[in-house]
């Protein structure tokens, strides 16, 4: 696929195939998506791919720490942020609510649907180590954007999950990570479920002229 098209359909998707994916073409996204650049080529990530059983005991800690400590990340939860960014929130909750079953409130659905990764059969959880400054999640953020691209190209539905990062004790305890590491994000990734209306979404962007200046 090219690169433009994946740029312009990949969505995140919140509803997965119970289809594993292939270890061989997991192997290669993560081969494509390390391509990423890195300042002064440190490639400061490190990488766990979840599935199978453990994947699924990660989603049953995750859950129930969230019911416990009732965290979440939905659009609301943050309601120190300035209006204008509050308003993009809303903008979320608009294209996903219709698409969600009669009964389903959306804070539920994103909570609950983020600690088990909505059902994904893989979890890919990014670290890094705590001898780099935060400058260097740039580069995390760089080695996402290609893993999200690659995954779409190559028929794989992906959700980047933030909220997990509430549970980094429970992520560490149970995948075996050492405690300098910092959990920065996790993945939900499959195949995407093509009947379910949630993958229906598409977000909303602002105008460019309200993120972009122009000087010259
Ligand atoms: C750093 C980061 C963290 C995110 N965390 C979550 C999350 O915890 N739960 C979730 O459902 N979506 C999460 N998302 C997905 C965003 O909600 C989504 O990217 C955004 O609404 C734009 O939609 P799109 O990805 O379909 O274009 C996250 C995305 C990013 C980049």
């Amino acid at each position: 696929m090219d690169l433009i098209r994946a740029m312009e359909e990949r969505r995140s998707v919140r509803a997965f195939l119970d289809r594993p994916v292939e270890r061989e073409k997991l192997e290669r996204l993560l081969q494509l998506a390390t391509r990423a650049p890195s300042a002064i080529n440190l490639q400061p990530w490190e990488i766990t791919v979840v599935f199978g059983e453990e994947k699924k005991r990660l989603s049953r800690v995750l859950v129930k720490r969230m019911r416990e400590r009732n965290i979440s990340c939905a659009p609301g939860a943050r309601n120190r942020l300035p209006e204008v960014f509050l308003e993009r929130q809303r903008g979320l909750l608009d294209v996903i609510l219709p698409n969600l079953p009669d009964e389903a409130s959306f804070e539920d659905f994103i909570n609950e649907g983020s600690c088990n990764f909505y059902g994904a059969p893989s979890a890919v959880i990014i670290v890094i180590d705590e001898v780099f400054s935060s400058v260097r999640l740039t580069d995390i953020g760089i080695l996402l954007g290609y893993l999200l691209l690659g995954a779409h190209a190559m028929g794989l539905g992906t959700c980047p999950i933030g909220l997990i990062t509430a549970f980094d004790d429970d992520i560490r305890e149970l995948l075996n990570i050492p405690d300098q590491k910092q959990v920065v994000i996790g993945v939900g990734m499959g195949y995407a479920d093509p009947e379910d209306p949630v993958n229906r979404a598409r977000s909303n962007r602002v105008p460019l002229g309200d993120v972009v200046k122009w000087r010259g």
